[in-house]
């Protein structure tokens, strides 16, 4: 037997529990003495993680500035605009708040600070300097991207969106306060909810799964089960919203080992098309992508359907769609183009079993039709 070698590489300090943020001020001396805050226009503010930052960059005698003009799926153009400002104040690191988006353009903002180059040259994924160092704060459970080494951003010329990665893009430090994602309203909390379980779910069935990421997701979608009464009923208590942040955060420890799969290749047509919000996208295309995986891996289908607590993959569609309902109805014409969009990128040869265009067509065919 030929034994699968790995390299397992998470070199972010991770801190968790209430108001870390105040309390362990001091961790954030040692990236220097000036600061870019970057965030979107309101979450940061509404979630209280702005507030509770400037007083522990003042705290700790750190001057900042604040670039608050990330977009929501940001754009090439958009983080250009934060790496110009972050090139004139020349802080000594980036301080992130937000939900994906944040905390994407943040790493293409940290990274465009010390390389003068034109935003799509981010792709090349080889960079003169080093990106400057991050913190990131997560105000939605859902991305984990406090603990990836990619950012995925829209790339208008090509329609879709496109990650780009590279080892020194992974935050130095996280902060995880479950009460920055207590005021999120509920259809944010689910869209963000699934993004989360589908980094668990297709980091638990990708080629690339090791023993080691599989220990991160099956405690993360076993704490997701958790959540499922409360994501049902549209509320949940300070227990699970701490749950769900940490399951979020063990699917970006996941995913930044095995990658994501087909799932999100065909997502980002939903979204960039359609507008549909990130995890909605992928969460509508779960079910059928547990059925065409069982196919090829059933035993680890199974494992997620025990861990989550359901019987079935039918239970498993029934939840997706008591959240979400009815997302949109695609056309034979749509469904062509988004299964030859997915074709062309590295995660559907992350994915299980023999995925041809076919494949992909059929998936969306029996989840939007
Ligand atoms: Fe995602």
């Amino acid at each position: 037997m030929i034994m699968q070698s790995y390299n397992f590489f998470m070199p972010t300090k991770v801190i968790h529990g209430e108001k870390v943020l105040v309390t362990q001020a001091e961790q954030l001396a040692q990236y220097g003495k000036k600061c870019l805050l970057v965030t979107g226009k309101n979450s940061a503010r509404l979630s209280g993680a702005l507030d509770d930052a400037t007083k522990a960059l003042k705290s700790q005698d750190i001057d900042y500035e604040h670039f608050d003009g990330v977009e929501n799926n940001p754009s090439l153009e958009n983080v250009a605009l934060g790496g110009d400002m972050a090139r004139r104040y020349k802080p000594d690191f980036i301080l992130a708040i937000g939900g994906g988006s944040p905390l994407d353009a943040a790493k293409a903002v940290a990274t465009l600070a010390t390389n003068p180059i034109a935003p799509k040259e981010l792709y090349s994924g080889k960079f003169a300097e080093k990106p400057l160092p991050i913190a990131a704060i997560p105000t939605t459970a859902g991305t984990g991207s406090e603990v990836t080494p990619y950012s995925i951003l829209t790339v208008a010329s090509a329609e879709t969106k496109r990650s780009f990665s590279a080892p020194e893009l992974f935050p130095k430090i996280a902060f995880l306060d479950w009460r920055y994602t207590d005021k999120l309203p509920i259809h944010i909390t689910r869209d963000t909810g699934v993004d989360a379980l589908s980094h668990l779910v297709e980091g638990y069935l990708s080629r690339r799964a090791t023993g080691t990421s599989d220990m991160f997701a099956e405690r993360g979608i076993r704490l997701w089960a958790k959540c499922i009464p409360g994501l049902k009923k549209g509320e949940l208590e300070p227990e699970k919203r701490d749950h769900l942040l940490v399951a979020s955060n063990l699917g970006g420890i996941t995913i930044s080992h095995t990658g994501t799969t087909l799932v999100h290749a065909l997502g980002y047509s939903l979204t960039y098309y359609h507008d549909i919000p990130h995890g909605r996208a992928n969460g509508v295309l779960l079910g059928e992508y547990l059925r065409f995986t069982a196919n090829h891996a059933k035993e680890r289908v199974d494992n997620v359907l025990t861990w989550l607590g359901l019987t079935d993959i039918q239970e498993f569609s029934d939840l997706i769609n008591h959240l979400f309902g009815s997302v949109v109805a695609l056309d034979e014409k749509q469904i062509k183009a988004y299964a030859a969009k997915a074709m062309g990128t590295s995660n559907v040869g992350f994915s299980q079993g023999d995925v041809t265009e076919k494949v992909l067509n059929e998936i969306l065919t029996k989840s939007l039709t």
